[in-house]
């Protein structure tokens, strides 16, 4: 069986190509680096053991992707490639809107053309907005508050109306909560550029010493300590719900929505506990202004997702912060 990686060299791609090497899977990857490394598939294959074809392009490039089409013929998708920063895309709202939106219009023209109709779609927990009450369920009403969260939600309408206009295609739209973690081998990991956005990435860069310390947003939420809770599911747990979502698919024609988290929901203080005994280093933090758009809590009902798939995740918060330690001190500045 072939598969498509779209942005195969990112953070959860390159975790998810491990998984699908390891299936038997072959895997094709495109992304025009745009946010990684061509290292992380190299480190992937040193893993497996397997080979990855791999094609430098944009994914709105049509002529390029058709190419690959007509080379390959793949029995399905998985649709990582796109922009993912929510502050970012409040002050690019067109780049995120290009990349993601007509990115994804392209991918699923040339899926039509060449007859490939499996394909697994990245969306994000962003889509509920903030919500009235957690945990979240899929028929949660959408309201996304920022434009990344919008396309994310626009490429899911556009999915659902190519299903009603025939029913033959395999879509699966996962929306993923906080990946964390990273392999345990420690050879691939999150590498984000600058200054983490993130909490994870940022705990760990403050470990390895490049910041003094961790800035956390607020501690007036009506949460159990008063800092955000959120729901970290880890990278290889969310990687293999990729390949049980593909294998769902392959049984009927249908659309599938699901959420893909823990199913529990950790503070910003609970993962600081968890990482310093992961690393026994000491994580010293501050206590700064709540991040505008910020929501207080988020966690994902798990229910579906483990009843559609047969899914359930393996690994808690302590096994998020070994494995991103493991990572950050093997490679204190990601791939470079
Ligand atoms: P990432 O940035 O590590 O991976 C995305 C990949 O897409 C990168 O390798 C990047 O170079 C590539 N890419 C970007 N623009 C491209 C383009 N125009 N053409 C081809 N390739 C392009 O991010 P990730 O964390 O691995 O996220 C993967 C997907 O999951 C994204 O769609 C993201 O929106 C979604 N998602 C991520 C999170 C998260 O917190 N990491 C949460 C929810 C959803
Ligand atoms: N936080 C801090 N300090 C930091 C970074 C984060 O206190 O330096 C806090 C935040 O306030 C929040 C929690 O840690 O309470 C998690 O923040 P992240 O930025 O790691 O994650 P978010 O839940 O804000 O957003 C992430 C992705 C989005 C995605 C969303 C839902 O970044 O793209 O999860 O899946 F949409």
């Amino acid at each position: 069986m072939n598969i498509l990686v779209t942005g195969g060299a990112g953070y959860i791609g390159s975790h998810t190509c491990i998984e699908l090497l390891q299936a038997g899977y072959n895997v094709v990857v495109i992304d025009n680096l745009y946010n990684s490394s061509s290292q992380s598939l190299k480190h992937v294959e040193k893993i497996t053991g397997k080979k990855i074809t791999f094609y430098e392009l944009d994914i709105r490039d049509k002529k390029a992707l058709n190419k690959v089409f007509e080379e390959n013929c793949f029995d399905g998708v998985i649709h990582f490639a796109g922009l993912k920063a929510v502050g970012e895309s409040v002050k690019k709202p067109m780049e995120y809107y290009n990349v993601n939106v007509y990115g994804s219009f392209i991918l699923a023209e040339l899926m039509k053309k060449f007859g490939c109709k499996t394909l697994v779609f990245s969306s994000s927990a962003t889509v509920y907005g903030e919500p009235n009450v957690i945990p979240i369920k899929e028929d949660f009403p959408l309201s996304p508050k920022n434009p990344y969260g919008r396309s994310k939600l626009m490429v899911e309408t556009y999915l659902r109306d190519i299903f009603l206009e025939n029913e033959s295609w395999h879509i699966g739209i996962l929306r993923y909560f906080n990946p964390a973690g990273a392999h345990e081998s420690g050879l691939i990991g999150e590498d984000p550029n600058g200054i983490p956005n993130n909490l994870l990435p940022y705990i760990s860069q403050v470990a390895v010493g490049k910041f003094d310390k961790l800035k956390i947003f607020g501690d007036d939420y009506k949460t159990h300590d008063g800092t955000g809770v959120r729901d970290y599911i880890h990278v290889v747990d969310l990687a293999k719900g990729h390949l049980m979502a593909l294998e769902a698919l392959s049984k009927k024609s249908q659309i599938l929505t699901l959420n893909l988290g823990s199913g529990r929901g950790q503070s910003v203080i609970d993962m600081v506990k968890a990482f310093e005994k992961a690393s026994s280093k000491k994580i010293p933090y501050e206590i700064v202004n709540r991040r505008l758009g910020d929501i207080p809590a988020s966690y994902t009902d798990t229910t579906f997702a483990e009843k559609i798939l047969g899914w359930k995740p393996k690994y808690d918060e302590n096994k998020i912060c070994e494995d991103a330690w493991r990572w950050q001190q093997n490679n204190p500045s990601g791939y470079e």
